[in-house]
């Protein structure tokens, strides 16, 4: 098919909720894409932070493509997984004493922590241990998903437009600002729910003190922490978890994006004493740890592990702060530069949108967040020569706006 004829057959056909440019993608390979035209990209934001070691990354594709021979799905009941086991002991290996639970996206995946929070609440309120606790406190210019409890939980009113009335118990706050936490909690409060690094809502980085003072009131108060890494897990800041960059352990931790290595997959991670929650018919997804993601996830991990991608995550990040702050001293709009590993934001006195339109055109695909904050989530495996060339041509454009 031509570009023009999928564009017609989109337009008849698809929901148009989709800002999307005349192209349509058709191959990847590391960090390149190819158009329908035969265009070569150079993606510095693969899949939305999907692809995080990559587009068909040859191990994942491989494991992908053997799966797939075997098993496509079962269910959860009555079946063990083999692939779901082996993926939930590779994410809790590389992170903290727990026990995961699968679905799909990071929505289901911060529906299920906020879900566990109140059930844990619950049985607490039960046994009389705490009164009846369901508030959940959340951060303005959070993200955490489009299900409208995951949209309640995102702090940002331009998401909750027209969706009234959202589900109650959430309660708004300043992001790293751990003093109006503990001011807020009350004896209402189940759980704390924040990014380690805000990722849609600007690549805002907390202060060193902001995730240890939560986790502080928390254990005082009884609150659950959850950290949402739907963004910045799994390698992503350059630390398997992005709370390892603060030694914070959540009490739940939720997943996604570059989880599956390109499957659609999502999980939550929960301290054994919460996870005992999660009983028979309290909570469950028909596709969630199916054998097909799990495969694609594993394989994900062992690159990261084998090709020393953790490593290469914070050398990229170095390598991009120290051109963005180079151009800053050329391009005067340049506000700051802000982010860790691939998970980096460059705040504009302008807006970006058009910038990231001509980075197109030129072949570079990265993205605007927040108006003015152009934000790359490049793949943990790109090599100095890609970020050169990326880099390149961003100051190409900015010198030229
Ligand atoms: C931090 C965070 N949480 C949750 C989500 C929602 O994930 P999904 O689109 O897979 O539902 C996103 C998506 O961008 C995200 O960045």
């Amino acid at each position: 098919m031509t570009t023009q004829e999928t564009i017609d057959v989109f337009e008849r056909y698809v929901i148009a909720n989709y800002t999307r440019q005349r192209i349509v993608a058709v191959r990847g390979e590391g960090s390149y894409l190819w158009d329908a035209e035969g265009k070569r990209y150079l993606d510095l934001f693969p899949g939305w932070g999907v692809d995080g070691i990559g587009h068909c990354h040859p191990r994942v594709v491989e494991a992908v493509r053997e799966q797939a021979s075997k098993l496509l799905h079962v269910a959860n009941v009555p079946f063990y997984i083999e692939q779901q086991g082996r993926l939930a002991q590779l994410i809790v290996e590389h992170s903290f004493e727990g026990q995961c639970f699968f679905c799909n996206s990071g929505a289901e995946a911060n529906e299920a922590a906020i879900k566990l929070a109140r059930r844990y609440a619950a049985a607490q309120a039960a046994e009389g241990v705490s009164p009846v606790r369901f508030k959940v406190i959340t951060a303005y210019n959070s993200f955490h998903g489009r299900t409208l409890t995951t949209v309640a939980a995102t702090a940002q009113p331009k998401y909750h437009a027209g969706f009234y009335p959202l589900p109650p118990g959430f309660v708004h706050v300043p992001f790293n600002d751990a003093d109006v936490v503990a001011k807020v909690a009350d004896g209402e409060t189940c759980a704390v729910l924040v990014e380690p690094i805000q990722g849609e809502g600007g690549v805002n980085v907390p202060d060193d003190d902001y995730l240890p003072k939560l986790r502080q009131i928390c254990d005082e108060r009884g609150i659950l922490l959850i950290l949402d890494e739907v963004q910045t897990g799994v390698g992503r800041t350059g630390k398997w978890f992005g709370h390892q960059q603060w030694g914070v352990e959540p009490d739940i931790m939720t997943l996604a994006k570059a989880l599956g290595g390109g499957m659609a997959i999502g999980a939550i991670e929960a301290k054994p004493h919460v996870a005992k929650h999660l009983v028979p018919g309290s909570h469950a997804s028909t596709f969630g740890g199916n054998p097909m993601a799990c495969a694609g996830g594993i394989a994900t991990f062992e690159a990261i592990e084998e090709e020393g991608l953790l490593a290469n995550a914070q050398r990229i990040g170095e390598q991009i702060k120290a051109r963005a702050a180079a151009m800053a001293r050329k391009v005067g709009f340049i506000r700051e530069v802000r982010g860790m590993g691939c998970m980096i934001g460059i705040e504009l006195g302008r807006p970006g949108a058009d910038i990231v339109n001509a980075c197109t055109q030129q072949g570079l695909l990265i993205n605007c967040t927040h108006d003015t904050v152009l934000r790359m989530l490049p793949s943990m495996a790109c090599t100095v020569a890609e970020i050169d060339e990326g880099m390149d041509i961003l100051e190409g454009v900015l010198t030229a706006v």
